[in-house]
């Protein structure tokens, strides 16, 4: 009971916490954590957030690219619509699309990219400008994407290991995070394919890790992986 009590005692903590500093979710404080303890997000970097709504991890990454004279962008994409002008911390350098990102590929997200405001000129129908911006690397691939659970652990592990695939074959596509960064979230479970995870992404980044944030539900099976160093 006391344990039960206690945790929550922490749910309630970042719920209120995210409420008072104007984040839309409890979950800003997964990214906060892992940022500050990885050195993830910085000013003027181009972040992918895939899974992004309801936003809280797009208010975190836009908070972090510093003045909009730094430059950067964060492009937003989840299967469900989020509301950009409700947000607070976000600027004209975040940008969201709707879209589903097992079936995302490199030309179709180079087109969502096309318009994002990132500080280096914008609306000015400069045709060089947009190119740049299409072409330009992500330096940071974020995923928090989650499928509706069923309860059943075997299923739910398989279905996040979907979209965590999905997430590493971005990050690792032609021109994605050259240098950069990679958080991907996985529920555990058997089978989940934790280690088939940790293998490709050993090959291709620099250091691998995986990480549970304070943030994060006691009874909740997920994990984050942390990859940073794409060579
Ligand atoms: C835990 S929520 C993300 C919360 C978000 N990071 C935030 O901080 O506000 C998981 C999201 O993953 C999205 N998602 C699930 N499958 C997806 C897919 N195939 N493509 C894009 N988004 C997906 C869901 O629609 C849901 O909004």
């Amino acid at each position: 009971m006391v344990a039960a009590g206690a945790r929550k005692g922490l749910t309630d903590f970042y719920a209120k916490e995210a409420k008072r500093l104007g984040y839309v979710a409890r979950s800003a404080f997964k990214l906060l954590e892992l940022s500050d303890r990885f050195g993830i997000l910085r000013k003027g970097a181009h972040v992918l957030d895939l899974g992004c709504h309801p936003g809280a991890w797009t208010q975190v990454a836009c908070r972090a690219l510093g003045h909009p004279d730094e430059g950067g962008g964060v492009l937003g994409v989840d299967l469900r619509e989020t509301e950009l002008g409700t947000l607070r911390h976000v600027d004209r350098r975040a940008r969201f699309a709707v879209a589903d990102a097992t079936t995302l590929c490199e030309k179709r997200l180079r087109a969502l990219r096309g318009g994002d405001g990132d500080g280096d000129g914008d609306g000015d129908g400069d045709e060089s400008i947009a190119t740049r911006r299409r072409t330009r690397p992500f330096t940071v691939v974020l995923s928090d994407m989650a499928p509706s659970t069923t309860g059943a652990a075997d299923v739910d592990a398989a279905r996040s290991y979907e979209l965590a695939e999905a997430a590493v074959r971005i990050a690792l596509g032609e021109r994605a995070l050259d240098g950069g960064s990679l958080v991907v979230k996985l529920l555990e479970g058997p089978g989940g394919g934790k280690a088939d995870l940790q293998a490709v992404c050993a090959r291709a980044f620099d250091r691998v890790r995986w990480y549970r944030p304070r943030a994060t539900r006691r009874d909740s099976s997920e994990v984050f992986l942390v990859a940073r160093g794409r060579r």
